[in-house]
């Protein structure tokens, strides 16, 4: 491993997943414009991140992180980032009542755009083009030229993003995550499922709290834990063009960070110890995510590790761990007693999303029931070898879509075909994302009041 880390020095690895670009000296010309943008979050709030998850690492927390799999152009707007923060504020809060511990609420939002593929090309019928790779660096239509990469993209992903983020910022400090709105954040077509009625109770009960603390002179005005709320972003880092243009200085540490999100991840497919997407990760001072899929051997993780976090900081590395329902028991304790063995510090989080993906009447979906199992032997599992189970990664969205089978409402094969919008993997819908966090919450529990989650604050 080279020990002189740059911004650039990725780029004398071997790397998976690129794109074609047709035009060199096109892209360049993006990447030098954009690393004249302003950065889109600040490194100060990148370390809040850290030590939040540094108090995850320690058994003091739960990691929350969900949104799209791929962020869309046609789907950007006002509506849709509001439900998709609603939805997450409910499962928060849900999570939050459960664990009664902090939940720290990091989104798959404002910036997660590029997507690697399993195959390089896609075929219908006679005719084969090339995959399609994420809005930031293709067109999803299949047509030749909609698949040709094109850098102009980054430009839109970037203004995309910044947009995104600001909307997400007002909601979460200019009143909206007010705990005073708990019954607010209901979405309309989870009005009357089940879930709603679950809800509604466990809201009564934070107003009636709400009231109590105000008698006694604890409000929303004097405490702003109980009006605002610490929310994050995230993303996979796979196109590190994009990347390297946004790394900037912190001026305050002299360290090097990514700005185009505060926490970003590597995928199952990039994470070679020897490539590029490890190389510039090591690099930023971020805390960053690991895809751990059933081809990680514990020493191939300790080795990633000791890249990764050489400094063994608590917070700066969490392993998402993505196997499937039926392969979780075999994978995950060998990778925690190895984690436990070496000392190591980190979050683990369970992404029961993307081991659990089949095709179904020619749709890719993801059965509720699946994604449930992986996320209750995830807890059983740590439960057995002392650890803590730290988080849950998921693909969600606040739309009243029919990608996931399953859930209260039995959502079926037949189903699918009705609302399928996403432009890569299967969502949960807000519907069965809620019922999740019930269901996560049931298991969290352990014979406390709601009464300490608003004192210990709501941020
Ligand atoms: C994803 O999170 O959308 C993804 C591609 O995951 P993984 O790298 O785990 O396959
Ligand atoms: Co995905």
């Amino acid at each position: 491993m080279a020990q002189n880390w740059t911004p650039t020095s990725w780029r004398q690895k071997p790397i998976s997943q690129v794109p074609d670009f047709p035009d060199a000296a096109a892209l360049a010309a993006t990447e030098a414009q954009l690393a004249t943008y302003p950065p889109l979050v600040f490194a100060g709030e990148a370390r809040n991140l850290k030590k939040a998850l540094a108090n995850v690492s320690e058994g003091r927390g739960f990691l929350l992180q969900g949104g799209d799999c791929a962020e869309s152009f046609a789907e950007h707007g006002a509506d849709t980032i509001r439900d998709f923060f609603r939805a997450f504020l409910q499962m928060a809060v849900v999570l939050t009542f459960g664990a009664q511990q902090p939940v720290v609420k990091v989104g798959r939002i404002a910036g997660q755009f590029a997507k690697p593929r399993s195959s390089n090309v896609e075929r219908q019928g006679d005719i084969e083009l090339a995959s399609y790779r994420g809005d930031i660096i293709n067109g999803i239509d299949f047509t030749p030229e909609s698949r040709i990469p094109n850098p102009e993209r980054q430009i839109m992903a970037y203004r995309q993003s910044a947009a995104t983020l600001n909307l997400l910022r007002a909601f979460a400090m200019g009143g909206y995550a007010n705990l005073d709105n708990v019954h607010q954040w209901m979405l309309g077509f989870v009005k009357d499922s089940p879930q709603a009625e679950r809800y509604r109770k466990l809201a009564d009960r934070i107003s009636e709290t709400m009231d109590f603390m105000k008698a006694i002179g604890i409000t929303p005005e004097t405490n702003p834990s109980l009006r605002e709320t610490d929310f994050f972003t995230s993303h996979e880092a796979l196109l590190l063009g994009y990347e390297q243009a946004l790394t900037r200085v912190d001026s305050t540490s002299g360290d090097w960070y990514a700005t185009s999100g505060h926490m970003i991840w590597i995928g199952d497919r990039t994470r070679q110890p020897d490539h590029a997407h490890v190389e510039y990760c090591r690099g930023i001072k971020n805390p960053i995510g690991l895809k751990c899929g059933p081809s990680m051997t514990a020493d191939g993780l300790i080795e990633l590790i000791n890249i990764l976090n050489p400094a063994n900081e608590a917070g700066r590395l969490t392993l998402i761990c993505r196997f499937g329902h039926d392969k979780v028991a075999e994978h995950l304790p060998r990778l925690i007693r190895a984690v436990q063995r070496e000392g190591k510090k980190v979050v683990w989080s369970c992404d029961p999303m993307h081991g659990n993906t089949i095709t179904l009447n020619s749709y890719k979906t993801r059965p509720f029931e699946r994604i449930l199992s992986e996320v209750e032997s995830f807890f059983q599992i740590h439960r057995a070898e002392g650890t803590h189970p730290g988080g849950i990664h998921i693909e969600m969205t606040g739309n009243d879509v029919t990608e996931c089978t399953g859930g209260a409402r039995a959502l079926s094969g037949a189903d699918l075909g009705d609302r399928y919008h996403t432009h890569c993997d299967p969502r949960l819908n807000a519907d069965q994302a809620l019922e999740l966090a019930f269901l996560l919450a049931e298991r969290m529990k352990g014979g406390r009041d709601e009464k300490r989650m608003l004192v210990n604050g709501w941020a």
